[in-house]
């Protein structure tokens, strides 16, 4: 998700960065306010008058709703991941990107802004977009913040994929939360000539030319088209790999102060043309500092809430953060690629309730027979069975299935005693008509 105050300036001057790579140690977050420091992921920051992180945005951290196991973002990530791994090999078969999906959110504001020759007056920066730990620490706005200390340890493409937080207003899709994929891909002449004939009077660089819409001043402007070529194609074949092979799209030039020229992706979706990435070719300057001069990169950062409302009809970004298994459990698939349309969760509160039984010795039995039993009888008050335990007797060898019932209804909340009765008669009519021996 890009926000439109990333894009406006542009770029004047900007200190040095000064980074470092640490790792989530993170259990929840315990955190301590004190009145001069907050605990974050058990470091202590001093806080002053930049600080402006709120208990409901720090209850946020660690979940890690991105690498949570079934969870919508977490499939997105995958598929996003196994295309990059498919689409980008080397000559042994090896995938060339590697994929960050745990470093901490906690940044510097040098990582965040000044690295990406994000101007100082910048209004992005200010304390009303972002979320300040103190003057100098804060929680990245983007996973954009990691490119220099990735490309400073010698990494050529990599993925980082994280929460990011922003302060916004709150609507279906905005939440000061969210998740994003940025991507680099840096290469050297020879690589980004490889399929060019007596390509050695072609070069990356020039001196003594002018920034212009198609080119920065210091490259070609044929090696920026080759990799704009790569970049444009790569992106639009992952929307293709995503959303299907027919999906409208347009290219919409667009301004960052970390690349140039710089394009948002556009698909169209229900009615409207829905921006879903933001990319570019990387500024020279940023590579150069980070040790990578002499070659030349693409940058892209998506959004996973967009994608993933997108392809699953989720109608509120809201839903990601539901702890509710209404929810969840419509993404329990194991194939990340599995087709899955959401279904609308009650509002009102489940009731939960299991039922176990032996099943019927000579007579078959399956599964699939008592869902059907119990949505008889419950009708539309059954939201959720599941199979929650298999036993078999050491001595009877007789087998024994727990199931757990979530009862809810869609516009009212259900009694205890409407739910006891649904109950008490799906044991009656499992015992009847499957020849069970409730427990
Ligand atoms: N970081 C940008 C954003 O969040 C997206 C972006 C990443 C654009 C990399 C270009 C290159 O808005």
């Amino acid at each position: 998700m890009i926000r439109q105050r990333y894009k406006m300036f542009v770029n004047i001057g900007h200190s040095s960065p000064k980074v470092l790579l640490c790792r989530t140690i993170s259990i929840a977050t315990q955190t301590t306010k004190s009145s001069n420091e907050v605990t974050l992921f058990n470091q202590r920051y001093p806080i002053d008058e930049w600080t402006n992180i709120s208990e409901n945005i720090i209850s946020k951290l660690g979940r890690n709703l991105h690498v949570a196991q079934y969870h919508p973002l977490s499939h997105i990530r995958k598929r996003i991941v196994n295309y990059f791994y498919a689409e980008f090999h080397n000559r042994n078969g090896n995938p060339v990107f590697s994929v960050y999906d745990n470093i901490s959110p906690i940044v510097t504001v040098a990582q965040n802004f000044d690295s990406l020759l994000v101007p100082k007056t910048h209004p992005s920066r200010q304390k009303s977009d972002c979320y300040y730990i103190n003057k100098d620490t804060m929680l990245r706005a983007h996973t954009t913040a990691h490119q220099t200390e990735l490309i400073s340890m010698g990494l050529n493409n990599f993925l980082v994929i994280g929460d990011v937080y922003r302060k916004d207003e709150i609507d279906s899709t905005h939440y000061p939360v969210f998740h994003q994929v940025d991507a680099v891909r840096l290469c050297t002449a020879e690589e980004v000539f490889q399929n060019v004939n007596n390509s050695d009077s072609l070069k990356l660089f020039e001196h003594r030319s002018l920034e212009t819409n198609e080119k920065q001043a210091c490259h070609t402007l044929e090696s920026v088209k080759v990799m704009e070529h790569e970049l444009k194609n790569t992106l639009i074949n992952l929307a293709k790999s995503l959303f299907g092979p027919e999906i409208k799209y347009r290219w919409v030039e667009q301004y960052f102060p970390f690349t140039h020229p710089s394009w948002e992706l556009e698909v169209y979706y229900n009615d409207k043309w829905l921006e879903i990435l933001g990319c570019g070719i990387m500024r020279q300057e940023i590579l150069e500092k980070s040790g990578a001069s002499e070659r030349i990169g693409w940058a892209f950062g998506l959004g996973l809430e967009r994608l993933a409302m997108y392809l699953y009809d989720i109608p509120n970004i809201k839903l990601f953060w539901s702890t509710d298994t209404g929810f969840l459990n419509q993404f329990k698939v194991d194939d990340p690629n599995t087709a899955i349309k959401y279904k609308q969760v009650s509002i009102y509160p489940q009731c939960i309730n299991d039922i176990s039984f032996w099943l019927p010795e000579g007579t078959p039995y399956s599964s699939n027979d008592f869902y059907d039993l119990v949505r008889e009888v419950g009708g539309d008050r059954v939201e959720q069975i599941i199979l929650k335990d298999v036993f078999r007797h050491p001595e009877t060898k007789k087998l024994s299935h727990c199931y757990t019932i979530v009862y809810r209804h869609m516009e009212r909340t259900l009694s205890k005693r409407e739910v006891s009765n649904i109950h008490e008669k799906v044991k009656k009519v499992a015992a009847e008509k499957l020849h069970v021996t409730i427990r």
